[in-house]
């Protein structure tokens, strides 16, 4: 079988890594890929968003699976297009992938079907937005409407805060299109936890629970990133609270968009924080997180090739997980300044002196002669598993401190903030 990876992220690294060890697969083939999935697939140079080459290239090559890793291709309906051209893709469609491409249309959703989330309004300008909060009382979360890598999202505790995040979504107009409107939400209280399923259209799978650590600096501090690091399993999804999300959220989206016409086939990654209140939705994505993949993807023992094919087919109720005992705990690091401006091309030196128990995926980085160098905001996610949380801390951080370059930047508190 021939596979597809559409991306060159982390988390596209780690699908590959996880692809490349299907006995099912004879050929891997990452778009664009980067240094690390280099290793393990051939690269094509084809860009995440150029559909018509990508479906060129699936048709000549005889792909028979194309996974598509990033948002962007999925809501500008990649796999819509790929099936129209009888290629297999592995994702939702366009429409089901509007729970995440417009936050508007997300918390529609969710009020259409009574999926628990906070009270929330629309805003076009800035003024508008201003008089509501001063309505409603801090804090509120001001939100880009459109797509915008984990950064469109402000949590507002005082007038400055909101100023701010209204001059960077009206006045610089940072994120483009995508800010053109804003969702105002209440801020909530509580306890963060990542719950992503595979769903088939009907069936949610759900696999084992994370959690990310999203701002930039220890402690929870300062502005949101697309996430700094990760551990699984988590134990603040009980097993309980898991088929109360199951329940409220997840079979609610899946039997909605089957209502529609749309129904949702790929992953249903659902953000909640865990209030007095139960499990509210902070916002849905429609893949797997990154780095939430680089701590999951290395526990599942099932083949993807298997998880595909159910989901293709209606069956995933059929399909029991299987998951590795040892607990994973993954580690960015990122170049100093991210998610603000930072530098590229810093060599980065080290990567050799870490031992096989820890895993090295690739995110900003690019070959450039002899060197691996700094491409990215995120450059590399360390991922180790062991036996416990703690000691996968301690065998991530130990290969993390031999690995350097210029304005290297890590978290030191992933796995226990
Ligand atoms: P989102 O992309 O919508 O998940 O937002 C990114 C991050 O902002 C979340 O992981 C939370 O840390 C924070 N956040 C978003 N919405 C809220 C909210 N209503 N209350 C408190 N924090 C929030
Ligand atoms: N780590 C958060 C995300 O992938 O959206």
């Amino acid at each position: 079988m021939k596979v597809l990876v559409i991306g060159g992220g982390g988390r596209e690294h780690t699908l590959a890594w996880k692809l490349a060890q299907s006995p099912k697969i004879t050929q891997l083939y990452s778009a664009p890929g980067n240094p690390g999935m280099a290793a393990i697939s051939e690269c094509v140079p084809i860009g995440v968003d150029a559909i018509d080459e990508l479906i060129a290239f699936a048709k000549q090559g005889q792909i028979d699976w194309t996974v598509v890793g990033p948002e962007n291709p999925l809501c500008d309906g990649l796999v819509d297009r790929f099936q129209a051209e009888g290629l297999k893709a592995y994702g939702p469609r366009q429409a089901p992938a509007q729970l995440e491409g417009s936050k508007i249309f997300s918390k529609r959703f969710m009020a259409e079907h009574n999926i628990p989330t906070a009270p929330f309004d629309v805003f076009q300008n800035a003024t508008d937005t201003k008089n509501y909060i001063e309505q409603r009382g801090l804090p509120q979360v001001i939100k880009a409407d459109g797509l915008a890598a984990g950064k469109g999202v402000f949590v507002c505790f005082s007038q400055e805060d909101v100023d701010e995040a209204l001059n960077e979504i009206f006045e610089k107009k940072s994120f483009g299109d995508a800010g053109l409107e804003v969702i105002v939400e209440d801020c909530l209280e509580g306890i963060e936890a990542s719950f992503l399923v595979f769903a088939d259209g009907d069936h949610a799978l759900p696999l084992a629970p994370a959690q990310d650590h999203k701002p930039i600096f220890e402690g929870n501090k300062g502005p949101n990133t697309g996430g700094m690091g990760t551990f699984c399993p988590t134990t603040t999804l009980s097993a309980a609270l898991q088929q109360e999300v199951i329940n409220t959220v997840v079979q609610p989206v899946l039997d909605g968009m089957k209502a529609k016409g749309t129904p949702f086939k790929g992953i249903l990654y659902t953000g909640l924080m865990l209030t007095q209140d139960g499990p509210l939705v902070l916002e849905f994505n429609v893949r797997f997180g990154d780095p939430e993949a680089q701590v999951i993807l290395p526990r599942l023992n099932t083949d993807l090739i298997d998880i595909f094919e159910a989901t293709e087919q209606g069956t995933l109720n059929q399909l029991p997980l299987s998951w590795d005992e040892r607990e994973a705990l993954c580690v960015i690091m990122a170049s100093g300044g991210y998610p603000g401006s930072y530098e590229k091309g810093q060599v980065i030196s080290g990567l050799d002196q870490v031992g096989e128990d820890v895993i090295i995926f690739h995110a900003g980085t690019k070959q450039d002669g002899g060197n691996i160098v700094t491409n990215g905001g995120r450059v590399l996610g360390v991922t180790a598993l062991a036996a416990t949380r703690e000691d996968a801390r301690r065998q991530a951080y130990t290969a993390v401190e031999k690995i350097s370059w210029n304005g290297a930047y890590y978290r030191k508190d992933i796995g226990i903030n």
